[in-house]
């Protein structure tokens, strides 16, 4: 009987245009394309063991066991490596996060990427990157894009098999830094996956999609020309324009809290100063304030000295995901 056991781990992602409503919700195809850029420094790192004496699937997160949703949304992901793999042997999932959980980074985007890699990898399954994006995607939307390394572009794609994200640039092409200003550790309210299916009923939504190419097109030049500038006006206007969709959705769903909004007035008055950074803003309260190179510093102290914020994690563009050799 073969060991049916991989490890692997990934980094999470912080999305320049963002991923906001699907055309198709169970395979997570997005309205739009986005950009990301992958946080190194905080990873996931999860073993995945398939094993005929085991009757159900069972999954460890950062040392909880998982019950209900949770736990049927990791068994069918393991359900779609099993179809591949001819197998029908159930998979103990063992999971862990060197970053908090609940400071408002998405650890679903590492988390699927890992899963996907360590669960081919454990039933000797030969997929490509692209593929290894597309079936991270089916676990989480942004989890495709924390497939391939640095820069990354995912394809909104009409099918499941064209909905992939791809490397536009190395991680070493740029040292931006990304410090994330932790405002609340709260869980949030309502998590993305129920967000995305409110996005269509925003009256903004459409106007947000009629634009997104336009805006991905100028973000991903304005990375490709290290033009700072560009970034920091683009990426601004599409994390607003996303919130923007949240808050005039049915219901409506508001993250900021005011000390996210006082943070981005702060921080387009550091930039009119010759500090070079911005913010942009996922579905939570936290700031990420990306840096050009030479200007965390001040950033840091900066954020450090404010009371309303909490914590200050920090990040470097990451590489790619990746299967641990001889586990
Ligand atoms: C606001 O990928 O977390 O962070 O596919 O339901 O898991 P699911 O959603 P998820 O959505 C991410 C939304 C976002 C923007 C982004 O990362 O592009």
């Amino acid at each position: 009987m073969p060991i049916r056991k991989a490890t692997a781990v990934a980094h999470p992602n912080i999305a320049l245009i963002k991923y906001w409503g699907n055309t198709d919700e169970a395979l997570r195809l997005p309205a739009s394309g986005s950009i990301s850029m992958n946080l190194g420094g905080m990873t996931t790192r999860t073993t995945v063991e398939f094993s005929p004496d085991f009757a159900a699937d069972s999954a460890n997160v950062d040392g909880q066991d998982m019950t209900g949703a949770g736990l049927d949304r990791v068994s069918r992901h393991l359900d779609y490596a099993r179809e591949l793999a001819g197998v029908k042997q159930r998979a103990r999932v063992s999971s862990a996060s060197n970053f908090p959980a609940g400071a408002g980074i998405a650890s679903s985007a590492s988390a699927f990427a890992a899963l996907s890699l360590a669960a081919v990898a454990a039933l000797n399954l030969e997929l490509s990157e692209r593929e290894l994006s597309s079936m991270a995607r089916l676990g989480s939307g942004s989890a495709s894009r924390s497939v391939p390394s640095g820069f990354v572009e995912w394809y909104g794609g009409a099918t499941h098999e064209t909905s992939f994200a791809e490397t536009f640039a190395p991680a070493e092409y740029w040292a931006l830094t990304d410090l994330i200003a932790v405002i609340s550790r709260e869980h949030k309210r309502t998590g993305s996956t129920e967000g995305h299916t409110l996005a269509g009923s925003s009256v903004l939504q459409q106007a947000r999609l009629d634009t997104a190419k336009e805006r991905l097109a100028r973000c991903k030049a304005a990375i490709q020309h290290l033009d700072f500038a560009s970034l920091a006006e683009i990426v601004e206007v599409d994390s607003t324009i996303m919130h923007a969709v949240m808050m005039t959705s049915v219901p409506p769903l508001f993250y900021w809290q005011p000390e996210t909004l006082a943070l981005m007035e702060a921080v387009r008055e550091w930039r009119a100063d010759g500090i070079q950074v911005l913010y942009t803003i996922d579905a939570g309260p936290n700031v990420h304030c990306i840096c050009a190179p030479g200007h965390e510093l001040v950033v840091q102290e900066r954020l450090k000295s404010r009371p309303n914020v909490l914590e200050v994690l920090k990040a470097i563009p990451g590489g790619p995901a990746y299967v641990v050799a001889d586990e």
